[in-house]
């Protein structure tokens, strides 16, 4: 994908009505602080227009990102933020499965985990979920830059152990900092918008 244009354009709160977008949408969720916007940047190759922060909670709108007006980049707020109320977190938990549910554009879910640890109760929770609704997730294991090669298969299979991922399931590892799985990624989403 060569990236033209990229614009912030559907910014959703929990009282919004989601977007009718008429281009397909693939979403990136995971738990806060993991690096989705950090990835949502890394593909469009901008360095700040989705806004990111070693604070956890960060993004806390369901933000859509047009991408050459062919398809949009759904950046979703992180799960598992401690230091909101259970009554926010339920809030942001039903704005994220009703996107995920009723989107009618939505092509493709990734998933993303931290690399350097095994999937937290909520990942687990997240990936089932996603099955359950049909998706079939693909799975970014992020921050790849913070483990030694050496380490990084030990780790790939922590994490497919960890969420019991599905038979033939996609794990990719990426990072932020080096782009690497970038291009893998970008390839996916191609073969994803062409089926
Ligand atoms: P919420 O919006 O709070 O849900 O978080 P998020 O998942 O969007 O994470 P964000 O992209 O804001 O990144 C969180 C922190 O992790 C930031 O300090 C990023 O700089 C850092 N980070 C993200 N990706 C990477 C990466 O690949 N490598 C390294 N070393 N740091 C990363
Ligand atoms: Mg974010």
């Amino acid at each position: 994908m060569i990236i033209k244009n990229a614009s912030l354009e559907t910014v959703c709160g929990y009282t919004s009505k989601l977007p009718k977008n008429t281009k397909p949408e693939i979403a990136f969720a995971g738990k806060s602080n993991v690096g989705k916007s950090s990835l949502i940047n890394a593909l469009m190759n901008r360095k700040a227009l989705a806004r990111t922060s070693g604070q956890p909670g960060k993004t806390q709108t369901i933000n859509f990102y047009n991408i050459n007006d062919e398809l949009y980049l759904t950046d979703l707020p992180g799960y598992g933020f401690a230091k909101v109320s259970q009554k926010e977190k339920e809030k942001w938990g039903t704005m994220i499965e009703n996107y995920l549910n009723s989107s009618e554009q939505l092509r493709a879910v990734f998933l993303l985990v931290d690399i350097r640890h095994e999937p937290s109760a909520n990942d687990k929770i997240m990936y089932e979920w996603m099955v359950y609704q049909g998706f079939h997730p693909i799975i970014i294991a992020t921050k790849a830059d913070k483990v030694k090669r050496s380490q990084l298969q030990k780790q790939l299979k922590v994490i497919r152990l960890g969420l019991n991922t599905e038979k033939g399931a996609i794990l990719i590892p990426f990072s932020a900092e080096t782009k690497q799985g970038r291009e893998e990624i970008w390839n996916l989403v191609d073969q994803i918008l062409a089926s």
